[in-house]
């Protein structure tokens, strides 16, 4: 999507994927930064190591405890000293969350009740801009409870008017979100116990993962009449913004959105998701 944007835009620029290992990342950020690229992407599990790793932290950064997305800054030259490139780090993850769930399930935040499953970094980073966006009410679900009661105190302390409670709901609630990474393979559990919670309860579910397209989850909340979207309008907008800090111009989402739509579903059994 990104190449396609750079394209549409006349910008001889080029985005690529390298495989780095957690104990090169240092290593691996300074010399993009000698090489003078424009910037980075982060994805599991560089986004928390590299917070330690930047020279700045924009808000984004600081607010959700997270680096997704690195922009190389050239200081202006003095006489004394030869310019110096500095790591600024962002995350733009958060925000793509909320613009997906407003975009693509049609969703009010404020005033939502919202089922969370999952508290990784996904989870985490997710249940805290809900109750930034003023969500209601969430209820935290995750297989380790002791993250799930973690988060909620965390929310409770930084957004008090949020009600939170681990575990869930009796009631019904606005959205089902997926965040954990159940899914991701075919033979996968359903992240969801429907012991505990029917789908019938909620009026949609959102899936983090986008590959598969429809995870099982997505496949029976659509069977019982639900709304249902996956993760890939997350990865475009987290993508659209991390464009616009690198280049400084307004992402041709358009062109983003069809160049994502048009990559072939692989054979092999290679899945993802965003965060
Ligand atoms: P990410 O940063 O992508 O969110 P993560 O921090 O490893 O990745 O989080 C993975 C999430 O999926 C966690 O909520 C994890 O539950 P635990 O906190 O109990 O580990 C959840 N998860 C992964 N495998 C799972 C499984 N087999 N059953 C239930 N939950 C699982």
């Amino acid at each position: 999507m990104h190449n396609a944007a750079f394209g549409a835009l006349g910008l001889n620029w080029r985005y690529l994927a390298f495989e780095v290992e957690p104990k090169n990342l240092r290593t691996a950020i300074e010399g993009a930064k000698a090489m003078n690229f424009a910037g980075l992407n982060l994805t599991v599990p560089h986004k928390l190591l590299a917070l330690e790793m930047m020279d700045e932290l924009d808000e984004s950064a600081k607010n959700w405890g997270a680096v997704n997305t690195i922009k190389f800054v050239q200081s202006p030259k003095t006489k004394v000293q030869s310019p110096e490139v500095r790591a600024i780090g962002f995350n733009t993850d958060a925000d793509a969350i909320a613009k997906s769930l407003r975009e693509d399930l049609k969703l009010e935040l404020r005033g939502a009740k919202v089922l969370l499953l999952g508290a990784g970094g996904a989870g985490r980073t997710a249940a805290l801009k809900l109750a930034a966006e003023n969500v209601a009410e969430l209820f935290l679900v995750n297989r380790t409870r002791a993250k799930a009661e973690e988060i909620a105190n965390e929310i409770k302390n930084k957004f008090p008017s949020v009600k939170v409670s681990p575990g869930y709901p009796k009631n019904h609630v606005d959205l089902l979100l997926n965040a954990t990474s159940l899914g991701l393979k075919t033979d996968d559990a359903s992240p969801l116990d429907e012991t505990q919670f029917s789908l019938s309860q909620t009026r949609a579910v959102y899936d983090m993962i986008y590959r598969p397209a429809e995870t099982k989850l997505l496949a029976a909340a659509k069977k019982s009449g639900g709304k249902t979207a996956n993760g890939l309008g997350m990865l475009l907008h987290q993508g659209a913004k991390a464009f616009e800090i690198w280049t400084g111009k307004s992402a041709p989402l358009e062109v983003m959105r069809r160049a994502l739509a048009a990559v072939p579903s692989p054979a092999s059994k290679v899945s993802f998701r965003e965060h």
